[in-house]
């Protein structure tokens, strides 16, 4: 397991580091968002996906409710996922969520610790916390993949 904490003080420096996180991102990584509301689950996940190159026109929002939001146009299919709604486990099923996270595109899930159980081991989680105004701390932990992706995003 690797964790890294990076401080951020302003929207442009989550910008910039969502920037360097879709610069590193590969087909069939995971990468879990938690945060409380109005940490910046979404509004990172939207600068991934213009960073790698999801028309401006695609909106990128909260998939609340229709739980995915599927982004094409980019280096690869991105998958944004949002499980703070989902009832239950079989719902996870229901929605063949397997299929999202081994298949060739990239998942953004936000409240990934909902069913923490069935969350991928490899997979790269952000917890974002609420500080004053624009600061917030973003601490980045994972295994395997994962660690390997938090190293790059220290570096
Ligand atoms: N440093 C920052 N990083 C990210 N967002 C910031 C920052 N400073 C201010 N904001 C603002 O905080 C808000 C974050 O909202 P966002 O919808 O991304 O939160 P969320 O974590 O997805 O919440 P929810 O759980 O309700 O979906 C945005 O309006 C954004 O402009
Ligand atoms: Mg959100």
């Amino acid at each position: 397991m690797r964790s890294e904490v990076f401080k951020i003080e302003s929207e442009d420096q989550t910008r910039r580091f969502g920037e360097r996180l879709a610069a590193l991102l590969e087909r069939g990584d995971v990468v879990g968002l938690r945060g409380d509301l109005g940490a910046g689950k979404t509004f990172l996940a939207g600068v991934v996906a213009r960073a790698v190159g999801v028309p401006e026109h695609v909106p990128v929002n909260s998939p609340t409710f229709t739980l995915i939001n599927e982004y094409y146009g980019g280096r690869f299919p991105l998958f944004h996922l949002d499980l703070y709604r989902l009832g239950s486990p079989s719902e996870l099923y229901d929605l063949g969520l397997w299929e999202y996270y081994e298949g060739d595109g990239v998942c953004l899930v936000e409240w990934c610790d909902r069913f923490s159980d069935l969350w991928p081991d490899q997979a790269l989680v952000l917890t974002i916390e609420l500080g004053e105004g624009e600061n917030r701390t973003i601490l980045a932990t994972g295994e395997g993949r994962g660690a390997r992706l938090v190293e790059q995003l220290a570096e």
